[in-house]
């Protein structure tokens, strides 16, 4: 079996968190929870990073804290995992989708996706959130543009694009250093993990307080006495504690993901498919991609079956694959309108054509970071003789 995605832990991992339970640090203080945000913040090129126990939350406590709430709406792709968008309904406040790019599969920011993305723009709108996709960075010069003409906030989900940089107008920035706040996922697939595991990143001092306090119940100074709804979003010293060793090993886990990511794009060029039912993932001359996850697309018609029954075969081959997101807009929990801040009538009658297109064809291929160059040409030599409708027995 070739997993989708499995945790590289190479380094200090062990005995780091073995460090925890030996010194009976191994809750939410201790060393490693400073340690691990330090260099986190380091490695964003960020002033402050603030480490809570998942991706999720981080992207919760960043909507709350930055004053996001009830009546308010935030613009985010409808391509994009759940997550991104139930962090907006845990405040309260209402998400309006705009349309993914059919080349970085990112948020639209041609001209006439900003003006889309314009045309949503309401009173009630308070930030944009551009969610980096499978380690592909958005094009953000569009949309900090447009957020600065209708003083919006923008918060960027970076929970898969750890590393990944974007040369915009402010020159060369890694994904997390270009907004008013970004989040990170830690979970098990993504590129360094703490198993379960978050952070925002932020050059706010006054948003970083603000982010500590809430993370930890809103505790005041007189301790038990509150003036305000907190959460208990922190992360372990445990976490904290692999997420050093992970940091220590970033450049290379990102290395590894950028290398398997050419290997697989020369075998499928080689297999002359490519253009001819399958699409490669796309870099952009002014990105770096960090191939999070290593995904293609499959065009029914030219390929010969579809990307379910490719899935299908994968999986019977041992090979584990996921399919792309599907979009907001087709999820049952808004088409059957089961919560009053979700999508908009207007919203779920809208069309997004690209981002059904990519969960329609989209898949993922095997991605974690220690996957041999055996194992990528058995997964490409599998794809391949499944193209042209070769399923036997199907
Ligand atoms: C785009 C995106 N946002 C947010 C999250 C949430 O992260 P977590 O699973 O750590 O809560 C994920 C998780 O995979 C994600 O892919």
């Amino acid at each position: 079996m070739i997993p989708v995605c499995e945790p590289t832990l190479i380094g200090n991992e062990k005995r780091y968190a073995l460090d925890c339970i030996e010194t009976n640090w191994i809750s939410s203080m201790g060393k490693y929870i400073e340690q691990f945000e330090q260099g986190f913040a380091t490695f964003c090129g960020v002033k402050h990073a603030v480490a809570v126990n998942n991706g999720t939350t981080a992207l919760h406590l960043a909507l709350a804290a930055s004053g996001i709430g009830s009546g308010d709406e935030v613009i985010v792709p409808t391509f994009t995992m759940i997550a991104s968008v139930n962090a907006i309904l845990y405040t309260g406040a209402k998400p309006v989708i705009v349309d993914a790019d059919p080349e970085t599969w990112n948020m639209d920011t041609s001209p006439s996706g900003i003006k889309k993305l314009a045309a949503k723009i309401t009173k009630k709108t308070k930030a944009i959130m551009p969610v980096h996709i499978y380690g592909h960075p958005v094009d953000m010069d569009p949309i900090l543009e447009i957020a600065k003409q209708h003083h919006l906030l923008v918060i960027e989900d970076a929970a898969e694009a750890h590393g990944a940089e974007y040369q915009g107008k402010q020159g060369v920035k890694k994904c997390g250093a270009m907004s008013h706040a970004a989040c990170f996922s830690f979970y098990a697939n993504k590129i360094i993990t703490t198993g379960e595991g978050g952070m925002i990143v932020t050059d706010d001092d006054v948003l970083a307080e603000r982010l500590r306090l809430l993370r930890n119940h809103a505790f005041t100074k007189k301790r038990f006495i509150h003036n305000e709804l907190g959460y208990n979003y922190r992360m372990t010293n445990i976490q904290a504690a692999i997420g050093c060793a992970q940091l220590e090993q970033i450049e290379k886990l990102i290395a590894l993901r950028i290398k398997n990511a050419h290997c697989y794009n020369q075998l499928f060029k080689a297999s002359g498919l490519v253009g001819k039912g399958i699409t490669l993932p796309s870099e952009k001359p002014w990105a770096k991609n960090v191939y999070w996850m290593y995904g293609i697309l499959i065009d029914e018609k030219t390929f010969g079956i579809s990307k379910d029954q490719l899935m299908t075969e994968l999986e019977k081959q041992g090979i584990q694959t996921r399919s792309f997101f599907y979009p907001m807009h087709q999820q049952p929990m808004f088409v059957n309108k089961k919560y009053p801040n979700g999508l908009s009538d207007a919203d779920l009658r809208d069309h997004y054509p690209v981002a059904d297109r990519l969960a329609q064809e989209g898949l993922y291929l095997p991605s974690s970071s220690h996957l041999t160059e055996e194992q990528i040409k058995t997964v490409v030599d599998a794809v391949v003789s499944l193209a042209k409708g070769q399923v036997h027995g199907g």
